[in-house]
């Protein structure tokens, strides 16, 4: 078979559009570039320069920040697809490591491609032994995402010899260092926490294998694999591998964008992902399972849920860019439910998840505004039942979501157009003003301003 090339990373001008500013009666005229599939956009680089204003988007929520051949989303027709291969085809077919090595490299491994990739990752699993006395650093009830955004900053202070961004080999070492020690590092901050010592990664095993020795063997006894268990981590591995430009591959590429070394790039993506609104989701949803509590309860906290005037979500319901369904989160929802059967555990919680999704499902509130449920919905369930703490799930998440990042941040090198990421933004506070003397500023009975400045 003819493999294919990877695409240039140049999108075609295909057409202008014409900008006119109403009450100058100036006029613009702007490229539009072509995308393969999905939307083409209209290239504004020269419309400060021409015209002196901005565009103004909040959230990027008409922006492209780049070109990318990595990942495309449908969101109207909830499709994602992993250079061009859809999803659900991957879910079922591939592994965790041929999908990292199709994200890195393009295109589906061959055999032997295959087996050097997995060799190159294999070597490099085992963490610096002075990396492993970094951890007594942090307090025993520390968040291992906190642990992992420490640790895998640190990095760059360890593997010196991957840090030059502009040699290929280096940063080629440095993907494959992250992408081999992600499981292991977090596995450590989870085996920190309990008190317990750090098993070694064991090259006989696959990723998905490892990861899960390392995060439940304990010196005195080895982990029994469960075959569906490692398949449902695996397969959790690849559906969060990658989505675009999302709000960590976005915070790496930004610290990228300034020549950062890549483990200090991946660290700030770990900071992004750890928020409700993406990664932390997956833990909000158990503990709002946990808040709500009850059947009977659900109907109050929906009602809380639609309320303007309450901050209350329906966590792991709603995202940005589908707007119909999550592929992904029908996958999860399937290997949910198959991990539930395989242990035997009839999880209460599930069932006031499952009972949530229909209620919200059926909800004028939640139809209008397309509000599915996301992967993070069902991920934890999953979690949750192989016997994870909450705290570790986005964490599972950052393991699997590493080769995204660096997928991004190396394909961010061969972009024509790469230059430092710098926004611009429109000014509405005070125009310039002369400094006062502190004797002339007067004084207050009022209580002071600044204690009040941090509410919303
Ligand atoms: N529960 C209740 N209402 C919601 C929810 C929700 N989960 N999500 C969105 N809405 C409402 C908003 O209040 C808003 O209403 P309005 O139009 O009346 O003001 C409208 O739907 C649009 O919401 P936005 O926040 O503007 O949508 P945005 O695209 O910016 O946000 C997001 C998407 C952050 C995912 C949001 O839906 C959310 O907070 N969901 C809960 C957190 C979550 O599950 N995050 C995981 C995302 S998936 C991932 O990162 C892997």
């Amino acid at each position: 078979m003819k493999r294919k090339k990877l695409p240039k990373l140049e999108s075609e001008i295909i057409d202008t559009v014409s900008l006119r500013r109403n009450n100058t009666q100036e006029e613009w005229q702007l490229d539009v570039r072509k995308a393969s599939i999905g939307p083409d956009s209209i290239d504004i680089r020269r419309l400060y320069g021409d015209s002196k204003m901005f565009t103004w988007d909040p959230g990027f929520t008409s922006t492209a920040s780049c070109t990318s051949a990595i990942t495309y989303i449908d969101g109207g027709a909830g499709q994602l697809l992993y250079r061009g291969y859809p999803i659900e085809q991957l879910a079922e077919h591939s592994d965790y490591m041929e999908t990292c090595y199709l994200l890195l490299y393009g295109n589906l491994p061959q055999p032997e491609e295959k087996e050097q990739f997995v060799d190159e990752i294999t070597n490099h699993t085992l963490i610096h032994g002075q990396l492993e006395t970094f951890y007594k650093g942090f307090m025993r009830g520390a968040h291992p995402m906190a642990i992992m955004v420490g640790v895998v900053g640190a990095l760059s202070a360890f593997y010196h010899d991957s840090t030059d961004i502009n040699d290929p080999e280096q940063r080629k070492l440095a993907a494959h260092r992250m992408i081999a020690k992600m499981p292991t590092i977090a596995a450590y901050a989870y085996q920190y926490a309990n008190g317990m010592a750090f098993p070694p990664p064991k090259n006989k095993f696959s990723y998905a294998e490892n990861l899960l020795q390392m995060l439940f063997s304990v010196q005195s006894e080895d982990y029994v694999m469960n075959p569906k268990i490692v398949k449902a981590i695996d397969r959790f591995l690849i559906l969060h591998a990658d989505h675009e430009q999302n709000a960590s591959t976005s915070t790496v590429r930004l610290a990228a964008s300034s020549g950062a070394n890549p483990f200090a790039c991946v660290a700030s993506g770990i900071a992004s992902l750890w928020g409700p609104a993406h990664g932390g989701a997956n833990e909000a949803v158990l503990k709002m399972l946990a808040q709500i509590g009850n059947k009977k309860n659900i109907a109050k906290y929906v009602a809380k849920a639609k309320d303007k005037n309450d901050p209350f979500r329906l966590m792991g319901f709603g995202h940005r860019v589908y707007k119909n369904f999550d592929p992904r989160a029908t996958v999860m929802r399937d290997s949910a439910y198959e991990i539930l059967e395989e242990l035997g555990i009839k999880d209460p919680r599930m069932e006031l998840a499952m009972e949530l999704e229909q209620i919200a499902l059926n909800d004028d509130y939640f139809k209008e505004k397309n509000l599915y449920p996301n992967v993070d919905f069902y991920s934890g369930i999953i979690l949750s039942a192989i016997g994870l703490p909450t705290n570790m799930f986005t964490p599972m998440f950052a393991i699997g979501r590493t080769v995204g990042w660096l997928a991004h941040w190396k394909e961010m090198f061969s972009d024509p157009d790469f230059k430092i990421g710098r926004p611009r933004q429109i000014y509405v506070g005070e125009p310039a003003r002369d400094y006062i003397q502190m004797n002339d500023r007067g004084h207050t009975n009022r209580p002071l301003r600044f204690n009040k400045f941090w509410q919303r």
